[in-house]
């Protein structure tokens, strides 16, 4: 069984990481899940896939699923602070400029970062997610700097050649491009060139 860990910052789009987790556990998969302050927040204030819904209502739906695991951002005695703990990949989505920063620096102050560290360091796989516009010089330094590490930058940029009706097709195109790269087959977008 797959084993990842899905950690949800404070940018803009929480429902992306929120979406992501339904996908990986409908996939079979086991998902570690580390939510920071700030997202809390900021899931409050935004859209979930149902209309009506909030983002933080949205995850709340899904706590009880099995399979799925929630963590303590500050518990840093949590197995994934360890290498020997394996996880198939980690997968940050939305990522802000702050944690992306922290990963970029090696700081490794709270469960999220030092998770992702960890990951960095035993080689596995690292997807960031990040959700800032414009981006200052500091930001693309530190998104080099992380790619250089190992990381892969998956920027938050939903396309439009598969003709999104709505919210979902954006969200879930952005879902399905970090599916690819983790090699699990999904049909959350209709593909360029494809009937
Ligand atoms: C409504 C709202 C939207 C935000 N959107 C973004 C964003 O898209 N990108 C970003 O880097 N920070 C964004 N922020 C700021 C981060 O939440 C803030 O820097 C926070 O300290 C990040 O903490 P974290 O990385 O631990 O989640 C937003 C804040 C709020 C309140």
């Amino acid at each position: 069984m797959k084993r990842y860990a899905v950690g949800l910052t404070g940018a803009s789009g929480v429902i992306y990481g929120i979406a992501l987790i339904g996908e990986l556990l409908a996939s079979g998969a086991e998902v570690h899940v580390i939510v920071s302050q700030a997202a809390r927040l900021v899931m409050e204030q935004e859209e979930g896939l149902v209309p009506g819904q909030t983002a933080a209502q949205a995850l709340e739906a899904m706590r009880s699923k099995p399979g799925l695991f929630f963590y303590d951002n500050n518990d840093i005695t949590a197995p994934m602070a360890s290498g020997s703990y394996v996880i198939d990949a980690m997968i940050i989505m939305p990522c802000t400029m702050s944690t992306l920063s922290a990963l970029a620096h090696g700081s490794a102050s709270n469960l999220m970062e030092r998770a992702a560290d960890v990951i960095l360091k035993e080689n596995r796989m690292l997807l960031v997610v990040p959700r800032e516009t414009p981006l200052n010089k500091i930001h693309l330094r530190n998104m080099l700097m992380l790619a250089e590490a190992g990381a892969h930058i998956v920027p938050a940029m939903p396309a439009f050649y598969h003709h999104p009706q709505g919210l979902p097709d954006m969200v879930y195109f952005m879902v399905g491009k970090v599916m690819d790269l983790l090699k699990l087959p999904h049909q959350l977008f209709k593909r360029y060139g494809y009937e």
